[in-house]
């Protein structure tokens, strides 16, 4: 591709990204394994292809925006983590960054679990066969309902979060003549290095009870004194998209010495830890994530030196990716709309969705890569944002990218890593219909969950 010292297109230094986008990349054709799902290539004549399929006749068949879900890397990566953790722990998917029930009957088969948090999660995952002893269900604000419904189908643990949850789940299971298994939430004291609102294991926020004034230990002391409630263990988790793991060494350093006071001071020993997800994703080829197999083994040898010096038995630990799973393994596929160049700015390529299918970006100032996907291109690199067809500015899909300055309306753009927290936090916002999700495999495609329609809409709206 030829590339001239000054690349056309609105270019201005006051305008210029910091960071990835500083600087248009070497090639804007390369799609980039680090961020792009494992089946993705370009074809012969340019067009980007992902499970042997062409993504031109993906948007023919099932038009624009769509998410494109590569499950042979899906369920790559489900193995991956399997075969790091190994049989003596288990990896919990955790189901609110996507879920949906094929999703449910792949965890299965690779010998996953399943985290829910909600009871209409809990429903899809017991609807689509996921044995009810290997779901989770979590959440700060269990109502009556969802509890009754976790512990009438044996979930295999129900995760307090709460004083009032101890009292109102040993009551529900003692009502159904139950003994329910439990872990515990606690939270660390950890300043998860991530955005504000996705950090979770600082004191003040709403989830879990703390280490630090002793409301941990306090909720272990109640619910050991319940009969209708079996104490498997404490959960902990730090937030997400993290790439550092010191400060999961921390969290379960803690756990380890709560695990420790409990032996202490009741003479029993938990067998279980649950350290929680949050394991980053690159989202652009700047960010530089672990691999299952270093993070198992860094979380194994942190557990299991703190064990020996409390000389407490290492407990069976457990971990709940959702990010790390799901994220790398689709991609937005969007039709480009409206190209406005903004003379000395930039240009806003706006197109067919927004922040109706990819919220992130407005909400936590996410970083996203984007590409011409139908086809390739030698023309110049022209700074462009990437934006919705919503009615506000924040409708911002890619904040910064390079595009080639010959993009034009038809053409197609795909943004990776959109597997995670996009689909699930998707809205209606201007009565936006919600788009589908195609699994694609092989050759073959298919949509696990259907694009809303209107009639989707008009029959919600009663009159
Ligand atoms: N376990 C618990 C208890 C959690 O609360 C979460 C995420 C996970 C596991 C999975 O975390 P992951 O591995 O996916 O990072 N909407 C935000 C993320 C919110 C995460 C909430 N809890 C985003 O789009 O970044």
């Amino acid at each position: 591709m030829s590339r001239s010292a000054h690349p056309a297109g609105p270019r201005h230094a006051d305008v210029l990204p910091e960071g990835h986008y500083a600087a248009p990349p070497a090639d804007l054709n390369t799609l980039d394994p680090r961020v792009w799902s494992r089946t993705v290539t370009r074809a012969a004549d340019g067009a980007a292809e992902v499970g042997g399929l062409d993504v031109r006749a993906l948007a023919e068949e099932f038009g624009t925006p769509a998410y494109i879900l590569d499950e042979a890397d899906f369920r790559a990566r489900c193995r991956a983590w399997r075969a790091a953790f190994g049989h003596d722990a288990d990896v919990f998917y955790a189901g609110k960054a996507f879920l949906s029930r094929a999703v449910v009957k792949w965890l299965n088969e690779e010998g996953l679990n399943l985290d829910v948090c909600s009871g209409t999660e809990l429903a899809v995952a017991l609807d689509a066969g996921m044995p009810a002893e290997r779901i989770a269900l979590h959440g700060n604000n269990k109502s009556y309902a969802e509890i009754e419904r976790a512990v009438s189908a044996g979930v295999g643990r129900i995760v307090l979060d709460s004083f009032q949850e101890i009292a109102r789940v040993a009551a529900e299971a003692a009502r159904q003549g139950k003994r329910q298994r439990v872990q515990i939430r606690v939270t660390v004291g950890v300043e998860a290095h991530t955005h504000e609102f996705i950090a979770t294991a600082h004191e003040d926020q709403k989830f879990g009870l703390a280490l630090a004034g002793g409301q941990a230990a306090e909720a272990v002391r109640r619910v050991l004194k319940l009969e209708s409630l079996e104490l498997a263990g404490i959960h902990s988790h730090i937030g997400s998209q993290i790439f550092d793991m010191a400060g999961f060494e921390v969290a379960a350093r803690r756990v380890v010495s709560l695990l420790a006071e409990v032996r202490d001071e009741h003479g029993v020993e938990l067998p279980e830890i649950d350290l929680g997800g949050g394991l980053g994703i690159a989202y652009t080829s700047d960010d530089d994530p672990r691999e299952p197999q270093e993070i198992a083994k860094a979380l194994g040898e942190i557990v299991t030196r703190e064990c020996e010096a409390a000389r407490l038995a290492v407990p069976r630990l457990s971990v709940e990716p959702g990010r790390a799973i799901v994220g790398p393994t689709a991609f937005t596929l969007y039709e480009v709309g409206t190209v406005k160049p903004l003379e000395g700015l930039r240009t806003y390529v706006s197109v067919d969705g927004g922040m109706s299918d990819n919220i992130r970006t407005a909400l936590y100032d996410a970083e996203y890569t984007v590409a011409l996907v139908s086809r390739t291109s030698d023309a110049e690199p022209m700074l462009s944002r990437v934006v919705g067809k919503h009615c506000e500015s924040g409708d911002i899909v890619v904040k910064d990218a390079f595009l080639p300055a010959d993009l034009a309306p038809g053409d197609l753009l795909a943004v990776p890593a959109t597997g995670a927290y996009c689909r699930a936090m998707a809205s209606n916002y201007n009565h936006a219909l919600r788009p589908p999700v195609v699994a694609v495999a092989d050759g073959a495609a298919r949509v696990i969950v259907r694009r809303e329609t209107e009639d989707d809409l008009l029959r919600l709206d009663v009159g």
